[in-house]
Parts: structure tokens; sequence; C-alpha cells
């Protein structure tokens, strides 16, 4: 083995995604929608010679191993040609191997060995994993289940020197018949917006309209470590045209309501799903991922009540980031490397290239002008102070779903019109979605209910009471939002932005969104985000050195 293994983890179902860890300590990831720019892109063969290989200069170096992610879907059916792909595209090293990692033990590498600890809890729970005949962890099925059952939560503990599997629940995977929470959402899910995928987030944005208890519904029947769904509920989701998302009137209320039943049901539930794990494992640390782990105002509830003391959820914690647990996995169960790397930023997208940046901007579109201003940043304030929206495209691209600064849209979040402006002439989306804040770290006390840093926007707070009249932005209809401390070692573009906004203003807070036009993904290239710029109503794009302008 080299002094400096390189290790390839691929993500082959939804969310495709690719990772490469290099040595113990580097780590790059891309999501295969950043460059089809089509949300959620499933993984499919010619992926790695005709998206990733162009995207990431890195993987034309030689590899040691490569670790694929399958779940329940059928692409492992294609085993022997994605090989191929993998000897005909990759340079593998003479003595390289090709391994699979089942799907929930990648989303705990994603998980618990980026984080901060030594040793913790590991829960994963999605809406469906691996079968059992295909699990690569040590795991004893009950007693006469079939190896069809699907994982769909998964409970560890978790040491730096290995990790154990306590429990799952496994399921049959006849939607007919759900169970689980990650199958409870989703189905909750498509009972409001029937079409797309990823509309997870669009149920917990409308569930503070609602009224919990208007329907009736129970509470999710929680047995142990298992979730089971009452009757009611599998009825209600059989006749699901009854709930169809409308933006107004009784339909809109009744739809609230909905949302607002489940996502309660859902955190009560996770909740106990918390408490089980943690009487059985007695730490007090929690490493949490896989789709439902995206749930903010269930992660800040998890945060506030306990009873884990401190709880980590990757930035990446839905499919999109297993890549990067295949390929730790790889580099620590397999190469018996032990890996130092830890996720305390999330710019993990390819090294850019600066002449990209120069040959993008010498040739704008029509309608679009360039200029470098002396001061960038006191442009950018000069903007936003005029009630601009503001496109914030620089170095590497974020992992995750969450904008953090390097492809952001930012804007001010005292002016009341701005979440419609945004919502309807940027995003072109729900004009109930919320916009979440960036506050400069040591000031997110006196706006926020927070007693910590929260650097990757995964969980919802209380914006204090005193405050909300002052923050219309960014304030959901709950008096929540889902913020993120900004501190000067991991972003000091953001951090110098909101340090001069606030000397201007007096407020150290912004609105942070991410950098993409109508459903569609994050922007990766400098293309897509002037892109966004010329087909939206963002007004102009920071592109350090550059500051682009609509002419009109
Ligand atoms: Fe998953």
């Amino acid at each position: 083995m080299a002094d400096f293994p390189i290790v390839v983890g691929i993500n082959r179902t939804q969310d495709g995604s690719i990772a490469v860890a290099v040595g113990d300590a580097g780590m790059y990831s891309l999501q295969k929608e950043r460059i089809t720019r089509r949300k959620h892109h499933w993984g499919r063969l010619g992926d790695l010679p005709d998206r990733y290989l162009p995207a990431m200069p890195l993987l034309k170096e030689p590899v040691d191993l490569v670790v694929e992610g399958y779940s329940s879907d059928a692409e492992i059916e294609n085993l022997e040609d994605y090989h191929e792909e993998l000897r005909e595209s990759l340079s593998l090293k003479e003595d390289a191997r090709i391994v699979q990692v089942s799907h929930h033990l990648s989303h705990l590498y994603s998980a618990f060995h980026p984080s901060p600890f030594e040793q913790a809890a590991g829960l994963v729970v999605d809406n469906q994993g691996s079968p059992v005949r295909r699990f690569t962890e040590p795991f004893t099925p009950p007693p006469g289940a079939s190896g069809d059952l699907l994982e769909v939560a998964s409970f560890y503990r978790c040491t730096r020197d290995g990790v154990e599997c306590l429990a799952k629940q496994l399921w049959h995977g006849d939607w007919a018949d759900p169970a689980g929470l990650g199958c409870f959402y989703a189905l909750l899910t498509k009972a409001l917006w029937p079409e797309g995928e990823g509309n997870e987030g669009k149920v917990m944005g409308l569930a503070p309209y609602g009224d919990p208890d208007a329907l009736g519904l129970p509470e999710l029947d929680v047995r142990g470590h298992e979730v089971l769904i009452p009757p009611a509920w599998t009825e209600l989701f059989a006749r699901r045209e009854d709930f169809l998302y409308e933006p107004g009137g009784e339909p809109f209320r009744r739809a609230a309501n909905l949302a607002a039943a489940g996502q309660r049901a859902f955190e009560h539930a996770l909740a106990a799903l918390a408490d089980w794990l943690h009487a059985r494992t007695g730490l007090d640390r929690l490493a949490f991922a896989g789709g439902t782990a995206l749930n903010c105002s269930a992660n800040g509830l998890l945060i506030r009540r306990g009873p884990f003391r401190e709880v980590f959820v990757p930035p990446s914690p839905h499919d999109g980031g297993t890549a990067i647990g295949c390929a730790l996995y790889g580099l620590e169960a397999v190469l018996g490397v032990r890996g130092r790397w830890r996720w305390r930023d999330d710019f993990l997208g390819p090294d850019p290239d600066e002449s990209e940046i120069t040959a993008a901007v010498g040739s704008l579109p029509d309608g679009l002008v360039a200029e470098q201003p002396d001061d960038l940043i006191a442009a950018m304030v000069a903007l936003l102070e005029d009630g601009r929206v503001v496109g914030l495209h620089q170095g590497r691209s974020e992992s995750g779903p969450r904008a953090l600064g390097n492809r952001s849209i930012i804007g001010d979040p005292r002016r009341p019109d701005i979440q419609d402006y945004i919502n309807y002439e940027v995003k072109g989306r729900e004009w109930f979605r919320p916009l979440a804040p960036l506050v400069l770290a040591e000031h997110a006390q006196r706006f926020f209910d927070v007693d910590r840093p929260a650097p990757f926007m995964q969980y919802a707070t209380e914006v204090r009471p005193e405050c909300r009249e002052l923050l219309p932005g960014i304030t959901h209809v709950d008096g929540t939002a889902r913020l993120q401390t900004v501190e000067p070692e991991r972003t000091p573009f953001l951090h110098a932005l909101l340090t001069r906004w606030y000397a201007r203003t007096g407020l150290p807070v912004l609105i942070n969104t991410s950098l993409n036009g109508p459903g569609r993904p994050l922007t990766e290239t400098p293309e897509h985000s002037i892109d966004t710029l010329r087909t939206t109503g963002m007004h102009a794009l920071v592109m350090p050195p550059y500051l682009i302008r609509k002419t009109d």
C-alpha cells in the first residue's frame, strides 16, 4: 500500500455521487446532479466516464481502492458492467480492489467517522436501504427472516476501533404496508406533493402553518427500536388526493394540517428512537444520518431535548453523502488506515480552475457586465443595503444540499418583501418556503436561542421574540430559523462580508439561500451561476474578483 492511498467511493443510488479520499486527511466529493443539472439524479452506468471524470481531474490519479454503495434499487444487477467501466475509466493500481458496502453502513461511515467524537451512538434512518442478503456488516436477522427484507433504521455503538450494529428495523418493501420513519415521511410527502423527488423539505416548511390536532391523527407506534405506522395513517395515505397542496384557501389549510400532524408524529417517534438508543448504549453523543437527518426541525428538537448531549449530523446526511461513507469505509475498514479527515467545512467539490472564471467572465451573455471593484465586499454590501439580491460563487462547491457561502444567494433580512421576491422571482417556488440566516458566531445568542456553533445549517432554532420583527426575511411563521453561524477560519469571505455589513447596519445577520434557479440543484460551475443570474430575478453575482451585474 502506498503512503498516501487514494480511495474512490461511489454511491450508485438516489443522489448519485462520488468521493475521493486522498491519504488519511483529504476529501473531495461531487454529486451527479451538480453536473447534469437534474436534482436528485440517480447513479447510472456511464456516470464515471461521462460525468465525474471530466468534472474531477483528481480521478485521473492512480487509485488504490474503489468502494461502491448500492441500495435497494436494481443497479446492483449491473455489477459486472460497472466493474468493467471502473477498470476502463480509472487508473487502478495493479493490486487495487473493488468492494461493496451496504447502504446503512455507508451512511454510518459518513456520520461517525468524520465527526469530532471518539465514541458515539450511531443512528441511520431512511426509507429503504440494502436487502439483508447484501449486508456487508455482521448482523443476525430474526429467525426465518427473508433475505429480501430491507433495512429502514440501523442502530450502532461506534468507537474509533470499530462499529457494532446493535439492531435494525427491517421491512418487506410493500408500500401498501409501510414501516419505519423514513417510509412514513416519504408517504406523508407523497400525500401532499405526489410528483417529483425531494419534496420532504416542503412538508417541513409547511407544517408550522397547520394545526397538528385538527385531523385527529394518532402518534406513530414506537416499539423499542421499531416504528410502526397505525392504520389511521396508512388509510389516509391511500386516499392521498384529499390533501394535495394548493397555495391558498381550504386545500392549503388541509394540507398544512396534515403536514403539522405528520411532522409532530415524526419528531416524537424520532425522539423515542433516540431515547431507546441512548438507553441501550449509555453514550451521550450521537452521529445521525440517512435522509431523515435532513429534517432541521426534528434535529433542532433532538438537540434541545436530549437525551444526547451532543449530536453530529453530517452536511450530507442523505444518500448523496454515502459516497463519502464509502470512501471512509474503504480507508478505515478495508485498508486499515485511521482516518484523520473531519467534516469541519463542507467545501468538498473539485478544486476550481481560476481560468474557468476568467473565460466565463470574458464571454458573458448579452445583458450582463463584469467589473473588478477595488473593494469587492464594499460593493456587495452597497448592493445589499440597496435591497438587491446578490449571488456569491467562490471556491470549491458545497457537497451537501445546504449552501454555506460558496454557492449562495445573499440578501437583507430586514426587508419584509424579500422572502416573496426570492421565492417567486429567483427560485420560482412556493410562497411559504423559509429563508435561512447567516450570523456572526459571536453575536448568534443575541438573536437566536442557540448554545453551540451551527456551521452547517442543519437545525432550526428560535429567533428571540424581540428580534423577530427586525428579521422578517428569515423568521419562519413559528418563530424559528435554520441558522448558519459564521467564523473566520472556514469561511473568511462570509465573515468579512458579515463584519462589514454589521459595521454599516448594526446587524450581524444576512439571508443565505442556495444559488440555483427554479427546480435546479446548487450551481457548480461559473457558467451555471452566470446563467442563474441571467435567467432569474437575482440582481448581481459576486464571483471574486468579479462583480457581475445586469445592464438594464
Ligand atoms: Fe439512504
